[in-house]
């Protein structure tokens, strides 16, 4: 197999982003509004969830391609029974250099350690803002800062690199972006401001309700002076910038300002086995079918290279450029991000 496939637009696969469950325990405004994801939404049934033996066969065909990081992503990944063993056997396959996963860090407190054992790179935790009665209102929930201030330290005690995950929202908690800058700076976990994208179909985007990469960079600077960082790797999701005194870095993540799809390197798998190329795929390829009906690696492979090499997405600059949205959009708490 040649290990470096590219796609229409020139782009390696680099990464696989492995949603492991539909469910989680928050309902973030932005991500699994209360109003729709109440207690009589269809969560995906358990039989239908790819197996661990399943997930693991097709890492190892996609490790051959190319791809060298794997995230776990959900919902919310901690929810998936013994992740632990999952991680364990991701990090034995050849290629794969870094394990990550992208959680809202409640179930830290019990499982950091297990995951760092079983050869967890590091996490990306989210975490929207540090006042509790802000915070209480982004995750649905009520939950204070705490259990996720918890899970934090957890995760630091157990030697995982972090990175917290702020998405802003007009209205929701810009007033945070200074509050979370002072409070994370010189613990050397890297915040990352996300602009408000519009996946899925029921998060009531709008153009009025992002805050841009421009403003939120304005507003720290002021305050505690900023650098501007190249890259840590090619297609690195979110542009760098350090502080002047030394006392660490940020990140924002400008998908809808400054789109970064020329350099898209992700596939997304769901939790029941369907392979996205774009976060804002409306429609995948089902794999798990291909796995339950017995097809062989060969076929498998076949398959997953004519994906890849017929790839043309690049979603964030269409949109930019004033192309028509799709409708039914796939959400995000299905596909992880
Ligand atoms: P690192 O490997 O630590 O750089 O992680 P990451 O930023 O790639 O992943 P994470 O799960 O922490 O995602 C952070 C934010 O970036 C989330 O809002 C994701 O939805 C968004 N994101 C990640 N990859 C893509 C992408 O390919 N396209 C778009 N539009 N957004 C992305
Ligand atoms: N826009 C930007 N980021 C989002 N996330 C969830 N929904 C959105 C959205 N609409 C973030 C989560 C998590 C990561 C996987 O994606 O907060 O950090
Ligand atoms: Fe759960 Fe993360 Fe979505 Fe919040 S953003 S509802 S923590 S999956
Ligand atoms: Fe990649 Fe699609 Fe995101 Fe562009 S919008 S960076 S193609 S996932």
């Amino acid at each position: 197999i040649d290990s470096h496939i590219i796609d229409q637009l020139g782009r390696p696969i680099k990464d696989l982003r492995i949603s492991v469950i539909d469910q989680c325990n928050f309902r973030c405004t932005y991500c699994m509004p209360a109003e729709i994801f109440g207690p009589d939404y269809a969560f995906l049934p358990k039989e239908e969830l790819l197996s661990f033996d399943e997930i693991v066969r097709l890492a190892k065909i996609f490790a051959q391609f190319g791809v060298e990081k794997i995230r776990l992503t959900g919902g919310e990944p901690l929810m998936r029974k013994d992740l632990a063993d999952l991680v364990r056997r991701l990090k034995e396959i050849d290629g794969i250099e870094d394990i990550a996963v992208t959680t809202n860090a409640v179930f830290l407190v019990r499982q950091a350690q297990k995951l760092k054992d079983a050869g967890l790179d590091r996490v990306n935790i989210s975490l929207d803002a540090i006042e509790d009665h802000v915070f209480q209102e982004t995750n649905g929930r009520g939950i204070k800062t705490k259990p996720v201030l918890k899970g934090i330290e957890a995760a630091r005690e157990a030697g995982l690199k972090i990175k917290i995950n702020m998405v802003v929202k007009k209205g929701m908690n810009e007033d945070q972006i200074l509050p979370m800058a002072r409070y994370f700076k010189g613990t050397g976990d890297t915040l990352r401001f996300i602009e408000f994208m519009e996946v899925g179909n029921h998060n009531g985007w709008n153009m009025d309700a992002v805050v841009s990469k421009k403003w939120i960079i304005e507003q720290i600077d002021q305050e505690m002076p900023l650098v501007a960082q190249d890259p840590n790797y090619y297609g690195e999701v979110a542009s760098r910038y350090r502080y002047e005194d030394g006392s660490g870095e940020i990140g924002v993540i400008s998908s809808v300002t400054e789109a970064f799809c020329s350099s898209c390197t992700r596939a997304r798998l769901s939790a029941d086995g369907n392979l996205f190329t774009c976060l804002f795929a409306s429609s995948g390829y089902d794999l798990k079918t291909m796995l339950r009906d017995g097809e062989d690696d060969e076929t498998i492979t076949d398959y997953l290279l004519a994906i890849w090499t017929g790839r043309t997405d690049q979603y964030s600059v269409d949109r930019a450029q004033g192309k028509p949205m799709k409708e039914n959009k796939i959400e995000m708490s299905y596909i992880g991000g």
